[in-house]
């Protein structure tokens, strides 16, 4: 076991037991308490850095904080050598406590308030985004010498589940207008910026926004501007379980990329970047809820929101098993409200036992609190465990204490060889930062 920041262990293990294993093994250990617990496999970010370098040699991540800034996940990415995408002042001076050099942090939220615009300068965080006039102002008041990146609103028809362009982004029809304006402060423009949307469905939206990129980029050199930085924003899948409605994967997408890259960005001196969230995270955490109540449900009674269930008969109509159990959209699962289904429950009943049609339901006073609907799950009683793997993005993060639910008890692991890819297992390189248990 290993301290990882103040309050933190690490379980060193040879090698990982299943998972249901390992939630069991927790679950045993528990006596009465019922708490939501989460197990966070640190090797598999590890393996996860490893197949980034690889697919995309060309383009240097900055993990994005607020995907799930729980400290052992910076800590470890930092000492891989990763750099960071931080939203706020309190997300640059956490990474900067962990020993990160300023430059290796972009300030890549384009709303930024002056005092936090202020703090990037004292701290020497200079490279940051903007999309609009009155953002350029502020910069100007605040870090006259910053290093700024245009995020551009990428315009294509590609598919994504969350389009981040209908809240940020210059349209690049705007462009110009906004570059003239940079000029006219003396500000000093390094390059371009998007974010294809998260849960980006069709590879095709990262080629064209590399295209338009390019446009501006250009338009930008024209200007006189030195521009030299290319962020192609986040969007990566990080699941274990592949998307079934699209194949999207990873590795498909990262061939796309890096083809446009090298069709409209050749130039070897222009430095390209990345802001990857939930491809770092999403498969490294899985979270095991208990069942706190149940219910048979034959009519319409049925508490159901989309309740296709009310009015049409169950496959065998058989009654649907309601389920409430102690985490929920205000805990880990936000993104059920923005991706119903999303999260898809595992249990640990015999592979073979009958499955009925199901409802998920989370614990707090409000119906919009719903984790999944219309789902096969074994009978189940209270008491009783489920889990979900691929709940290390946008979980944790998002939790609020509404209702003042329980808090998700966090425990880490890591595959002995994985964890000395990182720190030689004799070294006292890193003992400041992971230091032997007595
Ligand atoms: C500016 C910015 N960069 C990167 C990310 C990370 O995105 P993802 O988790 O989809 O990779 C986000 C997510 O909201 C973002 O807003």
């Amino acid at each position: 076991m290993l301290n990882v920041g103040k309050h933190t262990h690490v379980e060193i293990l040879e090698k990982l037991p299943s998972i249901s294993k390992q939630i069991q093994e927790k679950i045993d250990n528990f006596g009465d308490d019922e708490n939501p617990i989460s197990i966070g496999n640190l090797g598999d970010i590890i393996s996860k850095h490893s197949i980034w370098q690889k697919r995309f040699p060309r383009v240097e991540p900055f993990y994005a904080v607020k995907c799930n800034d729980v400290e052992p996940v910076i800590r470890i990415l930092a000492d891989m050598g990763l750099s960071f995408d931080c939203a706020s002042k309190i997300e640059i001076q956490k990474i900067l406590e962990l020993g990160v050099g300023p430059s290796k942090i972009i300030y890549a939220n384009t709303n930024k308030p002056l005092s936090f615009i202020k703090y990037a300068a004292d701290k020497g965080v200079s490279m940051m985004t903007f999309d609009c006039e009155d953002e350029l102002i502020k910069i100007k008041k605040g870090y006259p010498d910053a290093k700024l990146v245009l995020r551009i609103s990428p315009q294509s028809n590609y598919k994504v589940k969350l389009d981040l362009g209908k809240k940020f982004g210059c349209h690049p029809m705007h462009t110009s207008k906004l570059l003239e304006m940079a000029m006219k402060l003396k500000l000093d423009v390094i390059g371009v910026s998007f974010h294809v949307g998260h849960g980006c469905l069709e590879t095709g939206a990262f080629a064209a926004a590399i295209e338009q990129s390019r446009k501006v980029f250009d338009i930008g050199l024209a200007m006189g501007f030195d521009m030299h930085l290319l962020d192609i924003g986040g969007g990566f899948p990080g699941e274990k379980i592949q998307n079934v409605e699209t194949n999207i994967t990873f590795e498909g997408i990262a061939e796309v990329a890096n083809k446009a890259l090298d069709d409209y960005f050749p130039e070897k001196d222009v430095r390209i970047i990345a802001e990857p969230g939930q491809y770092y995270v999403s498969s490294a955490f899985t979270v095991a809820v208990n069942i706190i109540t149940k219910k048979t449900c034959t009519d319409k009674e049925i508490l159901a929101p989309d309740l296709d269930l009310l009015s049409k008969p169950t496959e065998r109509n058989e009654p649907v098993r309601v389920y409430y159990v102690n985490d929920g959209i205000y805990g880990c699962f936000l993104l059920c409200l923005t991706d119903p289904g999303c999260f898809v429950p595992s249990h640990f009943k015999d592979t073979d036992a009958e499955l009925y049609t199901s409802t998920i339901w989370g614990p707090t006073c409000d119906s919009l609190d719903l984790v999944i609907d219309n789902v096969k799950l074994p009978e189940l009683t209270s008491g009783d465990w489920i889990f979900f793997k691929d709940m290390g993005a946008y979980s944790f993060a998002t939790a609020s204490s509404f209702n003042s639910m329980p808090k998700i008890k966090e425990y880490f692991i890591c595959e002995k060889r994985l964890w000395e890819q990182v720190y030689n297992a004799n070294s006292s390189e890193h003992s400041c930062k992971i230091e032997q248990n007595e």
